[in-house]
C-alpha cells in the first residue's frame, strides 16, 4: 500500500530537461566579439536584415567592417519585413543555396531573427517548408545552417529560443513553431542596448508588452508552488519599473540594458520550466496578426485585459498572487477576487500610461473580419481555461 502511494505521489511531479547552447555577448561593446565568432565558421556569411534601419543607424557599416577585417564573403538577404512571409522566406532560401552559406548573420528585430531560423532549416529541406514545419509541424531531417543574431529590438526572445513565426497572407494564417532541435537556435547572439535607442517609441512599448506577456503566458498557469514563477515575478517587476524609466526618457541605457536582458529571460525556456504554460493571448494575437499584419506586441496588448478577465475566476488564486507580489496591491480586508481585479486595473493603468494598443478597432479590425480570425485562433489545453468558438468571439468582441 504504503509502495502504491509513493508511486502515486510521484506521479505528480514534472520532469523537464533544460538545455540553452546560445553564447551571449551582451553590453555596449558586445560586437567586438563577432571577431571572436566569426572564424569558427566557413567562409561564406549571408547577412540579414530588414527594412532600412541598420543602414539609417549605422549598425550596417559596423558589421560590414568586421566582416570585411576577417575576410568574410558576403551576400545579403534584405528587406526582411515585419511578421515575415513565407514568401520572403522562399526568396531567401534561394539566395543562401545559390551562395552556398556557412553562416546565417541576422541583424535586427524578432522578425529577423525569427526568418534566419526558418531560412537555417529550409536550405537543405528537400520538402515544402511550409508545409513541413507550419502545418505538420514536423522537426527539420536536413543538415541546419548556423545562425549568429545581432539584436536591435527587444521584445521577442528570439535571440535565445528556437521559436519561429512565418505568416502566410495568401491563407491568413500566422504559424509559430519552436524548433525542439537545439541547433535551430542562433549559436551566439550579440546584445547592445544602445543598439535598441533608435526605436520608435511605438516600437518601443510594443516590444515592452511582448515581453510581459511571455512572462505572463507561462505564469498564468497551475496552483502549484514553482521556482518559475518566483523568477516570472522578479523579470516582471524588473520589466515595469525600467519600462516607466524608458517611457519618459527613452535613451536611458540602464533602464534599455533591463528591458533587453528580461526580454532574453522571459523567453529562452528558462521560466517555462515545469509549467503547462497558457499562449493563449499569443494565439488570439497572432490570428489577429495574420488578418492585418499589425505590430505583434500591440495585437497582445489590445486582446489581453477582456482575455484575463474572463479567465480570472478559473485562476484566481494565481491572479490574486500576482496582484499582490507583482503589483503590491494591498489584500487587507478584501475579498480574493476584490484583490485580483484590483491587479488587473493595476496593468491597465500601466498599459495605459505606455499608451498600448487597448482596443481591436485601432488595430483596423473590423467586424467582418471577426469570425475569421476566430477561425484562425489555434486553441491551447494549458491554461486555467480551454475556450470555445463562442467565448473566443465574445472575447475579441
Ligand atoms: O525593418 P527595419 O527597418 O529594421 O525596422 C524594424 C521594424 O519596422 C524596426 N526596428 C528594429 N530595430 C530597430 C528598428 N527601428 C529603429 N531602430 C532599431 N534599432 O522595428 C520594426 C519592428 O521590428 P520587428 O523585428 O518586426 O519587431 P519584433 O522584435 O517585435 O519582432 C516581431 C516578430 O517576432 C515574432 C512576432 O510574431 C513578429 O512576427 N515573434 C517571435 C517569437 C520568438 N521567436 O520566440 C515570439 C514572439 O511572441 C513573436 O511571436
Ligand atoms: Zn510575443
Amino acid at each position: 500500500m504504503k509502495a502504491i502511494l509513493t508511486l502515486c505521489q510521484y506521479k505528480r511531479f514534472i520532469n523537464f530537461s533544460y538545455c540553452n547552447p546560445t553564447k551571449l555577448y551582451f553590453g555596449d561593446e558586445s560586437l567586438k566579439y563577432l571577431n571572436e565568432e566569426l572564424p569558427k565558421y566557413g567562409n561564406n556569411v549571408v547577412l540579414i536584415y530588414g527594412k532600412n534601419s541598420i543602414k539609417k543607424n549605422g549598425i550596417y557599416d559596423e558589421v560590414m567592417k568586421i566582416l570585411k577585417a576577417n575576410n568574410k564573403k558576403v551576400a545579403e538577404i534584405s528587406g526582411v519585413m515585419p511578421n515575415p512571409t513565407v514568401d520572403k522566406l522562399y526568396e531567401g532560401v534561394e539566395i543562401a543555396r545559390k551562395n552556398h552559406a556557412d553562416l546565417l548573420l541576422a541583424v535586427g528585430g524578432g522578425s529577423v531573427c525569427n526568418y534566419v531560423k526558418a531560412v537555417a532549416v529550409s536550405i537543405n529541406c528537400d520538402e515544402e517548408p511550409w508545409q513541413k514545419y507550419y502545418i505538420n509541424f514536423e522537426e527539420p531531417t536536413c543538415d541546419i545552417i548556423p545562425v549568429g543574431c545581432i539584436l536591435t529590438m527587444a521584445g521577442t526572445g528570439s535571440e535565445m529560443n528556437a521559436g519561429a513565426v512565418i505568416t502566410n497572407p495568401h491563407t491568413h494564417q500566422k504559424i509559430g513553431h519552436v524548433f525542439q532541435d537545439e541547433k535551430v537556435m542562433p549559436r551566439f547572439s550579440i546584445l547592445n542596448p544602445k543598439y535598441t535607442l533608435t526605436l520608435p517609441h511605438y516600437q518601443m512599448v510594443a516590444g515592452i508588452y511582448d515581453i510581459f506577456n511571455h512572462i505572463c503566458e507561462q505564469y498564468f498557469s497551475n496552483d502549484d508552488d514553482n521556482t518559475s514563477d518566483y523568477i516570472s515575478e522578479g523579470l516582471m517587476k524588473s520589466v515595469i519599473n525600467s519600462s516607466r524609466i524608458a517611457n519618459k526618457d527613452s535613451q536611458n541605457y540602464e533602464a534599455r540594458s533591463n528591458i533587453m536582458w528580461s526580454a532574453t529571460w522571459a523567453l529562452n525556456t528558462l521560466i517555462s520550466r515545469a509549467k503547462s504554460t497558457d499562449w493563449m493571448v499569443h494565439m488570439l494575437g497572432q490570428a489577429v496578426g495574420a488578418f492585418t499584419d499589425a505590430t505583434h506586441g500591440m495585437t497582445l496588448s489590445a486582446v489581453s485585459l477582456p482575455y484575463y478577465r474572463y479567465i480570472m475566476p478559473y485562476g484566481l488564486n494565481k491572479f490574486k498572487r500576482f496582484a499582490i507580489n507583482v503589483w503590491d496591491v494591498d489584500a487587507k480586508d478584501k475579498t480574493d477576487e476584490e484583490i485580483a481585479l484590483e491587479g488587473l486595473k493595476a496593468i491597465e493603468d500601466w498599459m495605459n500610461e505606455l499608451n498600448l494598443v487597448m482596443h481591436l478597432k485601432d488595430l483596423n479590425v473590423t467586424e467582418d473580419m471577426i469570425e475569421g480570425i476566430v477561425n484562425a485562433t489555434i486553441i491551447m489545453q494549458g491554461g486555467y481555461k480551454v475556450l470555445n468558438h463562442e467565448e473566443i468571439v465574445n472575447i475579441l468582441k
